[in-house]
């Protein structure tokens, strides 16, 4: 149910043993939290700091990232790779520019709609940007939720990944997630997969989740998610 506790320890945890100083955090504009979480796509966040400050010094705001040429735009993403999500970004400045009024829309539905933006990195932004309450799923929540429910079967598959969304909401929806604390949740699940609850080695004896985690209880941790099949 909404009331099982993760969003609400989860969030607790994050006070204490989440990032807090991520360059992206401090100021929180919806310009930067899109490109870092573009950048967070396929790069870790330790790869990624330095190339996000040296990204919003050259063009700092949506405006001066539409007026760039794009071969600017991918020098300054050179040694990150994939470079497709470089040109995703320009384009989607330039569409920002043409169909938003200079700004990225404040709806998950317009954001999802823009290129190199999915479902999750959508509600991830509004949710960092704006509070909006929106649950997301990326590979690290996917397998804290694929332990703590219990879910069996590779995440994914579609069958797979539309339970884990369903709980993904199911918790974001807890009144006990005061609205003002989006941003935090949002960052607290990216943080607690990277941290605590990661592949090869969860560090259950000091989770938060420990007394209610389905694969903790069952000592199957080390099984689930369940991989790929060959
Ligand atoms: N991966 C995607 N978004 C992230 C974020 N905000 N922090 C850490 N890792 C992420």
């Amino acid at each position: 149910t909404a009331s099982d506790g993760f969003a609400p320890r989860l969030l607790a945890w994050f006070d204490v043993n989440g990032r807090h100083d991520l360059p992206w955090q401090h100021p929180r504009t919806p310009y930067r939290v899109w490109l870092s979480e573009v950048m967070l796509q396929q790069t870790q966040v330790a790869t990624v700091i330095p190339y996000f400050h040296r990204f919003v010094e050259a063009l700092p705001d949506l405006p001066a990232l539409a007026d760039a040429p794009l071969d600017r735009v991918l020098a300054l993403w050179s040694g990150l790779g994939y470079y497709t999500r470089a040109r995703n970004l320009h384009s989607a400045a330039q569409s920002c520019m043409q169909h938003h009024g200079g700004e990225l829309p404040r709806d998950v539905e317009a954001l999802a709609a823009l290129p190199g933006i999915g479902r999750s990195t959508a509600a991830a932004i509004a949710a960092q940007a704006w509070n909006d309450r929106h649950a997301i799923l990326d590979g690290n929540v996917k397998r804290a939720l694929a332990r703590f429910h219990g879910i069996e079967g590779w995440p994914g598959a579609s069958a797979v990944e539309k339970k884990l969304w369903t709980f993904a909401q199911r918790h974001v929806e807890d009144p006990a997630l005061p609205g003002d604390r989006l941003a935090d949740y949002t960052q607290a699940q990216m943080d607690f997969g990277a941290t605590l609850c990661t592949r090869a080695r969860p560090a259950c004896v000091i989770c938060p989740l420990q007394d209610d985690c389905v694969a903790r209880i069952a000592g199957r941790q080390d099984e689930l998610p369940t991989p790929r099949p060959a």
